[in-house]
């Protein structure tokens, strides 16, 4: 995009990006930092901290990000489109916001946001649709200096309770409705299920969508459009410091219940802009679109963030791939010429499986750049995006990152870095990937696999785990001092390129959705008849991984078909109520005991092997406390 922010264009500029980043990281960021509109400059660049967690970018510095997003582009593109939506029914109207327009639409929602008392540094949480007053609640909050978190909207009543209790939210904004595809959600009413156990919430705003009838809490809870009636049409952005939080998301680990990971202002915005900028190398009169649900961490760095720091064209879609077709992808990049997509491996999947015609029946000539996230994506996958959606003329970016990385870490950039099947490819300048063993010692040289761990901060680092540092600096930093640790498994090829090969803690990620494992046994266990169970991922040909319980019950309660089918159904009503419909087991298997260890640990590692079927070599399963569970096990296997 031709505007202040260089950006790098060849293989050798890449090169030489990556060598500044890692030499000289503070003069590197500080460069990147400049054509930003600060109200202050920093006074360090970088303060490096990987045994504590105390990260800190910029510091010193003074500045709000909507003012990067939004005003910084009015002088230049204030005609120019900044959001399309697209409804999930193509039959009803889209909308479409200049940089003016969407300016001033965030200004009214910081008023309103104001008028209801949301201060500096309250947090918000919302619980929204995907439609424009969802990014423009987002931003509001970030005009005033509210924290947002942002709740995906399919969470249940007690997962909100959980995450806005843990945020001490003040305000929490909603709708009368959602509809998904052919699914409808009575968001409102979940809120208020969730808020009778929340007393920290003051006021709920809700945003009329689809015209249900909701109830009204009095003194809680006001409509937006009467709120937004008689406000001003501008709203001076608050200063906020470097270091100020900007938001929350929570997002699951392989302990107890989800964490907040907190990103602040001024290293989350350089970052955001920067990766966005670089891997995607969107143009100037681009229409990009980015799948995601702002509900998670793509949504917000990749939907909302980037793109509007950029000044490029952004469009939100709240619909799903398969409605009112399986071709409703690729009639919407036809409708509204999209240049550069972004969707995730699950999303191919799920429309490789249907009839090409789908495809065929769109031109898909305006495609240029097309990504991948959240996931591992499998050759099959890869080839069929390549071919049938890219017509083998557009590199795929498959990007690798986390919700605690804030952005794109490893990735090829768009025609400039090697796009290789199932690769994510290059670190980006500023990411230091190291392959640790089980000792923590870096193994070198190319063709070898271990711990992907990051051995220098970059700016979108995680701060801290909101509430509780100590649990961000086990999770991170403790696990091997002096690294970021991932979670993750990689090899780095024999080309110097990175292969993501998935997660090596107890963390399943189903459809690109992180779930710990003892998350959703907590939501199993909470099953009265249920004794005690154990949940780990498999392969699935559609959501990357499936979600498989072992379930231990009550004496006589599972004895035959018509209770164990009744027990089922109970678990999953459970696990949707504790957690949401998006955590349900693909299988479940009663089982009377599970594999121990004399000291009582669940061998995990035969339980995943029964789960995919690999049943012929379990390896030694003799320090077992019970050995002769396991032939039942593998007996019972659903
Ligand atoms: C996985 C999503 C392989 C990985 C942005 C990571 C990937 C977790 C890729 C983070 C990819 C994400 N290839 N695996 N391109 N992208 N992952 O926090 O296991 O929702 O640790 O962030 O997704 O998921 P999260």
């Amino acid at each position: 995009m031709p505007t202040d922010h260089p950006r790098i264009r060849t293989t050798e500029e890449y090169q030489y990006a990556y060598r500044r980043s890692v030499e000289n990281p503070e003069q590197f960021w500080a460069d990147v930092a400049e054509p930003f509109t600060w109200r202050r400059k920093w006074d360090t660049v970088l303060t490096a901290d990987l045994v504590e967690g105390h990260n800190k970018w910029y510091e010193g510095a003074k500045l709000n990000i909507t003012e990067n997003c939004l005003d910084r582009h009015l002088s230049t593109r204030g005609n120019k489109l900044a959001l399309i939506w697209e409804p999930n029914d193509p039959k009803t109207r889209q909308i479409r916001y200049t940089y003016r327009e969407l300016h001033q639409e965030v200004c009214r929602f910081a008023n309103v946001l104001h008028n209801n008392g949301v201060e500096k540094g309250d947090r918000v949480c919302l619980y929204m649709p995907m439609i424009p007053q969802l990014a423009i609640a987002v931003l509001a909050c970030a005009r005033i200096g509210a924290v947002h978190s942002v709740i995906f909207a399919g969470f249940s009543a007690n997962a909100i309770a959980d995450r806005v209790n843990d945020a001490q939210a003040t305000v929490v904004i909603t709708a009368d409705g959602l509809e998904r595809g052919a699914k409808q959600i009575p968001v409102k009413r979940v809120v208020d299920e969730a808020l009778e156990h929340c007393p920290s919430v003051r006021g709920v705003i809700v945003v009329e969508h689809l015209g249900w009838p909701v109830h009204m809490k009095d003194g809680r809870d006001v409509w937006y459009h009467d709120e937004v009636q008689e406000v001003e049409k501008t709203c001076p952005a608050e200063e906020m410091d470097a270091e100020d939080p900007l938001f929350i998301l929570y997002t699951s680990g392989s302990t107890g219940k989800p964490k907040g990971v907190v990103h602040t202002t001024a290293g989350y915005m350089v970052w955001a802009d920067y990766t966005f900028r670089n891997v995607f190398q969107v143009e100037e009169n681009d229409v990009y679109w980015c799948s995601a649900d702002i509900g998670w961490v793509t949504g917000h760095t990749y939907l909302l963030y980037g793109p509007l720091l950029s000044g490029a064209t952004t469009l939100m879609f709240e619909g799903v791939p398969t409605y009112p077709s399986p071709g409703r992808y690729w009639e919407v990049i036809d409708k509204h010429g999209v240049n550069v997509f972004y969707t995730s491996p699950t999303a191919i999947r799920s429309l490789m499986a249907h009839d090409i015609n789908h495809v065929l029946a769109y031109s898909l000539d305006s495609l240029r750049v097309l990504g991948s996230v959240g996931e591992p994506i499998n050759e099959e996958a890869w080839h069929w995006y390549h071919t049938h959606i890219g017509k083998g003329r557009c590199p795929i970016v498959d990007t690798w990152w986390q919700t605690e990385t804030g952005g794109i870490m490893i990735s090829a950039l768009a025609n400039i870095t090697p796009s290789v099947p199932a690769r994510a490819g290059l670190p980006l300048p500023g990411v230091q990937p190291v392959l640790l063993n089980q000792e923590g010692q870096e193994i070198e040289g190319n063709d070898v696999e271990g711990y992907l761990a990051i051995k220098a901060p970059w700016p979108g680092i995680i701060r801290t785990t909101y509430g509780d540092h100590e649990r961000a600096k086990q999770t991170y930093f403790g696990v091997y001092s002096g690294y970021y640790f991932t979670g993750d498994g990689a090899r780095r090829e024999a080309d110097g390129l990175y292969r993501i090969q998935g997660r090596v803690d107890d963390v399943i990620n189903v459809s690109g959705h992180r779930f710990g494992t003892a998350e959703i046994e907590n939501a199993i266990n909470q099953n009265n008849t249920v004794v005690e169970s154990a949940v780990v991922g498999y392969p699935h040909d559609v959501k990357g991984q499936g979600i498989y319980a072992y379930v231990i019950c009550r004496d006589g309660a599972c004895d035959d078909d018509i209770s164990r089918k009744h027990v089922e159904a109970s678990i999953i009503e459970t696990i949707v109520a504790e957690i949401g419909r998006i955590a349900k087991p693909d299988k479940i298997q009663f089982v009377e005991g599970l594999p121990k260890t004399r000291s009582g640990k669940i061998m995990r590692r035969i339980l995943r092997k029964v789960a995919e079927g690999d049943t012929s070599n379990l390896g030694d399963i003799t320090t077992l406390l019970d050995p002769e569970i396991v032939e039942k096990i593998v007996e019972g296997r659903k």
